[in-house]
């Protein structure tokens, strides 16, 4: 099959309208067959859940070209699971696991002209997602909903690709105690827009957010989690009831454990610790791994000691492994690569 004329090494995380897309309707209490269709437009009216009242949940996972030329995604079922989690939080029905599966292999089947070469660099990247499409006014659920999914061609998600990044703590947080932060609904990305705008504006690449109860201890970043490494080279990584459950983070945990024969901790980290460790990375489909060089907090700079000009040594032994089972040339821990084509 030929692929599309892109520059695939030189995109950068953008939105690159693609030929098919996948739509299902749920109404009267249940879901339609779902088409793909060539349509790239959602028609709503005004007064429709998703604009009101922000009724809307997604997902991100990446398909790849391995080594020897096969279409797979990674871990489907996982972005299934946490969907249906977010699904329930947001009082919207579950659009069912086997199907979620389903719909990601005949979008990116119909799109497999548009998955970037083995070696390119450049993944796709694949967005499912699910709104409140007919009309409320008083503050309720929707009734019916569309669920969708659509798929691009994307390159590293920060600029520069691998040079580690400095982010800032922000002074905003992005989720409230016992509220949404540990699913992925619209609503989190939303209250994050300032804080990226203005990190942006002052030469940050990402922010640090704190626990929103007491301001003492690291979440995560707006579009992922955190991983760090200590001086003794232990991986470890937050735990909170308001951050995303990465499943980059939980695959990398993994990987540390059982590949790398690292000790692995996931446990509260508090702010005033992480001086004291040796590198820091930001984990999420997007991000894959992007090293930390330099976390800013007000008036105090914390210079990770893997420094601004490559990954630190363990972040980069994960990446190179994580990556690795993407792409073929590592042998996979059962179930996590579903072949496509
Ligand atoms: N945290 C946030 C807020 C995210 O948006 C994402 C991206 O999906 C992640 C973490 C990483 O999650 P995953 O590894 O499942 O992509
Ligand atoms: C992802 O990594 O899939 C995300 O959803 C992060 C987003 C900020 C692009």
């Amino acid at each position: 099959m030929d692929k599309k004329n892109i520059d695939w090494s030189n995109i950068g995380f953008g939105y690159m309208q693609t030929d098919k897309r996948y739509v299902s309707f749920f109404q009267d209490g249940a879901w339609d067959e779902g088409v793909l269709t060539e349509d790239a437009n959602v028609v709503l009216n005004e007064c429709a859940g998703v604009l009101q009242y922000a009724q809307t949940i997604f997902e991100g996972l990446k398909a790849y070209t391995t080594e020897n030329g096969h279409i797979v995604a990674f871990r489907p079922d996982l972005n299934a699971e946490r969907m249906e989690s977010s699904a329930k939080r947001l009082e919207m029905p579950v659009f069912p696991r086997e199907r979620f599966v389903d719909a990601v292999t005949q979008v990116v089947e119909a799109n497999a002209a548009y998955v970037p070469p083995y070696g390119s660099g450049a993944t796709l990247y694949i967005r499912p997602y699910m709104f409140g499409f007919n009309s409320v006014i008083g503050v309720k659920p929707a009734d019916v909903y569309q669920f969708r999914i659509f798929c691009t061609p994307v390159g590293p998600y920060f600029k520069g690709g691998v040079k580690p990044l400095t982010i800032r703590v922000s002074d905003f947080d992005r989720a409230a105690p016992h509220g949404t932060g540990n699913i992925k609904a619209g609503l989190n990305y939303a209250m994050s827009l300032h804080a990226i705008v203005t990190a942006h504006q002052e030469g940050f690449d990402e922010n640090m957010y704190l626990d929103p109860g007491t301001r003492t201890k690291v979440e995560e970043t707006g579009g992922a989690n955190f991983l760090f490494v200590t001086r003794d080279g232990k991986v470890v990584t937050p735990k909170s009831d308001s951050i995303l459950p990465s499943i980059t983070r939980r695959s990398l945990l993994h990987v540390a454990k059982e590949y790398l024969g690292l000790e692995v901790e996931e446990r509260e980290v508090y702010l005033e610790e992480v001086k004291d460790f040796a590198e820091c990375g930001l984990c999420g489909t997007a991000a894959v791994i992007s090293p930390v060089g330099k976390i800013v907090d007000h008036d105090r700079e914390i210079c990770l000691p893997s420094g601004m000009t490559q990954m630190g040594p363990v972040t980069k032994k994960l990446y190179d492994t994580l990556t690795g089972i993407q792409m073929g040339r590592i042998q996979a821990p059962e179930g996590w690569i579903h072949v496509i084509q």
